[in-house]
């Protein structure tokens, strides 16, 4: 089978199974939503390292996971607890292709996790790729970052970048768009909408904000010369946020803000 291999891979699984394995752990909603049946072929898009879609494996019959991080899908190689698995490196906005390339059979239903809000290029080639995945009345059940999602994080990033003469908002990776816009975009490529909603989730963080910002900040980090550099806009960030987002024990939180949708392919 021919799969994508992304250029410059920038996730690293362990880093991401330090910092955030909060993410597969909080996606047992989005999971339970899917409400996946034992007969059933699911396609699992941006799968990452593999927790979660274990989960979803012992729940029905075949699953395809698919992310365009090469590392990811080593790590969720590697911890496969299923024989009914199969992963593919492949980019989330080249569904289409890929299923055509590869004679790829259509799916009972997609599913996606903290995912999607990753595809910034081409959000509606994305839906595209799910609706082709998919039977007649094959459904999507996905949750990922929605409007204000990780707000103040996503602010300090672009206005460190600023200060330092940067377009800080091109770095940006990240598309949040709200429940009324992704409502619009899915039924303008075929979905029937049974249910959309933003949830703002505070959310304990493994470690800290600069922990996170090294798992999920490295398109602002990789702005920056040297390793100097993006310590310190890391530190500067952390003081900034410290005030808000340190609990009085030490804890670290950042407020999430989910979008979750269902959709029917009509
Ligand atoms: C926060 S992780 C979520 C992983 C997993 N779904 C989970 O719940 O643990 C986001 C994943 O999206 C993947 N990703 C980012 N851009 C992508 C793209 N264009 N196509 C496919 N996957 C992508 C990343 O490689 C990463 O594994």
């Amino acid at each position: 089978m021919k799969d994508v291999t992304l250029q410059n891979d920038q996730w690293s699984a362990d880093n991401y199974n330090t910092h955030a394995s909060f993410v597969p752990q909080l996606g047992n909603t989005i999971l339970s939503m899917l409400n996946a049946q034992s007969h059933e072929r699911i396609l699992d898009v941006g799968c990452g390292s593999g927790e979660l879609t274990n989960d979803l494996a012992s729940q029905c019959a075949q699953v395809v996971g698919i992310d365009a991080s090469p590392d990811m899908i080593n790590k969720a190689n590697r911890i496969r607890r299923y024989d009914n698995t199969t992963y593919h490196v492949v980019d989330g906005q080249a569904i289409p292709s890929w299923l055509t390339e590869n004679q790829i059979p259509t799916f009972d239903a997609v599913f996606s996790n903290a995912a999607l809000h990753w595809m910034k290029n081409d959000p509606e080639g994305v839906i595209k790729g799910m609706h082709k995945a998919l039977k007649s009345g094959g459904r999507i059940a996905v949750e990922f970052g929605g409007f204000m999602n990780v707000g103040e994080v996503h602010t300090a990033l672009i206005q460190a970048l600023n200060r330092r003469g940067l377009d800080g908002k091109a770095y940006s990776p990240w598309f949040f768009p709200s429940d009324i816009h992704y409502r619009h975009l899915l039924e303008k490529h075929g979905f029937n909408v049974q249910q959309i909603d933003l949830i703002p989730r505070p959310t304990r963080l493994d470690t800290d904000v600069a922990g996170w910002i090294e798992t999920f900040g490295f398109t602002f980090l990789n702005a920056l010369p040297t390793d100097r550099d993006r310590q310190q806009m890391i530190q500067e960030i952390v003081e900034q946020l410290r005030p808000s987002y340190q609990r009085e024990d030490g804890a670290w939180y950042v407020m999430y803000v989910r979008l979750r949708a269902v959709a029917i392919k009509t």
